[in-house]
């Protein structure tokens, strides 16, 4: 009899298939859907500070007539407008369905990170996602001085909730290990989610325009999150969640072969419908019979990095002559 059961940020999930954070949860019936097809959590859209702030500034400069008092009125309208509608839809989703519902937020001052957390564990969300887009572009900036901000904030949220804490973070780090490492010893992280995807620049050439290329991944983009579990799952005791480029039951079974203890999904969900996290578990189970697994403990780790492996590939970056192939 096969189990795909899995803990996740201390709480039992039936599989290993989250939904990651994206529009895909604004809507309960899909929600539902989620649940019904096996989806094992869900993680609300974030709710972004920056985003209200920039609604309260456009709110503003259309009407210059007033002072500053109904500006910070204006402003404060909005932002507890906007949280509220969140907690309302998470408290909604909560009542929905029996699934564990996650929630996410990506804030830029420091209070905001706690009053968010807090009202978040108030309505009663099963644990929270920090989504920290970390993209060291300022070249004033160390590398150092960035890292920081992942620390400091985990460690004021985790101090001022008990609500399990997944980091979910950026690939952009020039000692990617090391942090992830020094992070998991922190405490202050119950899950790593690695990573998230990012707005990605192009440029239109008959426009000069900037564009953006596909908003969703594509099946080859797996291979950094399966790079950086493999090289972490053995070096840290923190869980972590891949996502990016998870699309189907395979790439499920790559990333527990990797040592994840489960995926986060979007892309292949908005282009296949919720119906696709059962044709991806029924494929990962296939899987597990043909190879008399019975668990996902069974074989989970089975290809993390290990230098004295072939999994050292993990390591490689450069396509020398025998790696790549290619003449
Ligand atoms: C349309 C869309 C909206 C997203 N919104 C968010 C968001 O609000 N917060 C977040 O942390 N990630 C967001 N993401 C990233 C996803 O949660 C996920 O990490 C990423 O898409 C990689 O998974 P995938 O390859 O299965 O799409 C969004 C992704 C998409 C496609």
């Amino acid at each position: 009899m096969l189990n795909i059961e899995t803990n996740y940020l201390g709480i039992n999930l039936k599989s290993p298939i989250i939904v990651a954070s994206s529009g895909l949860s604004n809507s309960i019936e899909k929600i539902k859907e989620f649940e019904k097809n096996g989806a094992g959590a869900i993680v609300l859209k974030s709710i972004f500070e920056e985003q209200i702030l920039a609604e309260s500034a456009h709110n503003i400069s259309q009407d210059q007539s007033y002072g500053y008092d109904v500006h910070d009125y204006i402003s404060a309208t909005i932002r507890d407008t906007r949280l509220g509608d969140y907690l309302s839809h998470l408290k909604e989703a909560k009542a929905a369905v029996n699934i564990p519902i996650i929630a996410s937020i990506n804030c830029i001052s420091d209070h905001e990170w706690l009053d968010f957390t807090h009202k978040i564990e108030e309505a009663g969300a099963d644990a929270i996602e920090l989504n920290i887009g970390l993209l060291p572009s300022n070249h004033e900036i160390s590398s150092e001085e960035n890292e920081q901000k992942y620390f400091s904030i985990v460690e004021k949220v985790k101090r001022n909730t008990n609500l399990p804490i997944a980091l979910k973070m950026s690939q952009y780090s020039a000692g990617l290990a090391n942090l992830i490492k020094k992070l998991s010893w922190t405490g202050h992280v119950d899950a790593f989610v690695l990573f998230n995807r990012y707005f990605n620049p192009d440029i239109d050439i008959e426009k000069m325009e900037i564009t953006s290329t596909g908003v969703f991944s594509r099946a080859e983009d797996i291979s950094d999150s399966l790079r950086w579990v493999a090289i972490m799952s053995n070096v840290i005791e923190v869980p972590i969640a891949a996502t990016t480029g998870i699309h189907t039951g395979k790439d499920v079974v790559k990333e527990i072969l990797a040592g994840a203890q489960c995926v986060q999904i979007a892309s292949t969900i908005y282009e296949h419908g919720s119906q696709q996290i059962k044709v991806m578990i029924d494929e990962m189970e296939d899987w597990m019979q043909r190879k008399s697994f019975n668990f996902l403990d069974d074989f989970r780790g089975k290809m993390a990095f290990d230098s004295e492996k072939s999994t050292v590939a993990f390591e490689r970056i450069q396509f020398m002559k025998h790696f790549g192939g290619i003449e």
